[in-house]
């Protein structure tokens, strides 16, 4: 029994800072952060705009684009790091705007691997059989946890929300669908990307901090473990799946880094035109970045029946998997 993805939505903050406007806060430059990371812009929060309206915005295009009704979904998993409260959770807050009562909505933190573990859960649930329609959110603000002082980490991050419906209709009679899905951790290594749960500002607010707040990363070793886990870890789902790298329509990686995409595609001896990039408009959005570039891809037509799709993340924790879909 399969769960096919039946709309797709998104949705950033109004607020574009681009390169140039970074240059005017900190001590980088253009040249560095498109050469470094392939970033051109990102929309972060201010202090009018909640995660919780992102949320709804990307819901409710999800739910448009599905055709079903909110009252018809039968189960919430949000994908986060950045809720307002430790409970409850952001998915309770959003099924209540969505007016829905007396289904689960819970959230999973598996950082810039969310989305992906939320995959692995609705699919779980669906091959249970205990449900068969579900609204699955990848969203993140963690513009509102870097320290707006310290380069090495300010220029990378943007917010926003994805979503998709998931649904089993019409997925039993055929072998489209979510195919495998594989999620791994390494508690070992949560020091080279983490942050501290009281540390949150949007960058409008006033306010100077020790070197030490914000968000902690250690670039130059995360990026060689992101690499090599996600190419092991798709190549992983993908034999699960019966597959090979070969056979992949359209990767839709986390947008951390433009360099981390390229490397996990030559890994995987994809051409880049096998692999959708948006990070040079948003950023990183963490948990949301997967679905926010699944739902351009899907609108600008990138994606057609039977393809498939490898949509894989790396995250905190540190976290990783990838997800294969037939479309
Ligand atoms: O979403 C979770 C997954 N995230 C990741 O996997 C991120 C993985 N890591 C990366 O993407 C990259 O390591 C970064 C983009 C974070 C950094 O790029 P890098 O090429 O690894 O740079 P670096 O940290 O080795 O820094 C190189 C130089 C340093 O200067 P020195 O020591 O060589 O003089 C930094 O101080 O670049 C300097 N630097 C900057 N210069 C201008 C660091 N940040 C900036 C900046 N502007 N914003």
């Amino acid at each position: 029994m399969g769960a096919r993805i039946i709309g797709t939505g998104s949705s950033v903050p109004k607020t574009c800072l681009t390169n140039a406007d970074l240059e005017k806060r900190v001590d980088t430059s253009h040249d560095w952060i498109v050469s470094r990371t392939g970033i051109h812009q990102r929309h972060v929060v201010t202090q009018d705009e909640d995660i919780l309206d992102l949320m709804h915005e990307a819901s409710l295009r999800a739910l448009d684009a599905s055709g079903l009704r909110a009252e018809q979904l039968q189960a919430i998993v949000v994908a986060t790091v950045s809720g307002n409260y430790a409970f409850p959770s952001t998915a309770c807050l959003l099924q209540a705007r969505l007016g829905l009562d007396n289904i689960p909505a819970f959230d999973v933190n598996a950082a810039c691997a969310g989305f992906v573990y939320g995959m692995s859960v609705a699919h779980s649930y669906i091959k249970s059989g205990d449900y068969d329609r579900l609204l699955l959110v990848g969203a993140d603000t963690l513009s509102t946890m870097v320290n707006w002082e310290d380069r090495s980490t300010c220029v990378l991050f943007g917010d926003g929300a994805g979503a998709v419906v998931l649904d089993t209709q019409n997925a039993r009679s055929d072998d489209r669908g979510l195919l495998s899905t594989v999620v791994e951790s390494s508690g070992a290594l949560w020091q080279l990307l983490h942050v501290r749960s009281d540390h949150r500002q949007t960058v409008d607010q006033e306010g100077s901090h020790p070197k030490e707040w914000g968000i902690q990363m250690k670039g130059p070793e995360l990026f060689k473990v992101a690499v090599r886990a996600l190419s092991e870890v798709t190549r992983k789902a993908l034999d699960k799946a019966g597959l090979s790298p070969a056979d992949v329509s359209l990767m839709v990686p986390h947008q951390a880094n433009l360099r981390i995409i390229r490397a996990v595609a030559e890994r995987l001896h994809m051409a880049m035109d096998q692999v959708y990039c948006n990070v040079q408009d948003y950023g990183n959005t963490s948990a949301a970045s997967i679905p926010i570039a699944l739902d351009e891809a899907v609108r600008a037509g990138r994606v057609r029946p039977n393809d498939i799709l490898a949509l894989c993340g790396c995250g905190g924790g540190l976290t990783w998997g990838t997800s294969i879909v037939r479309w």
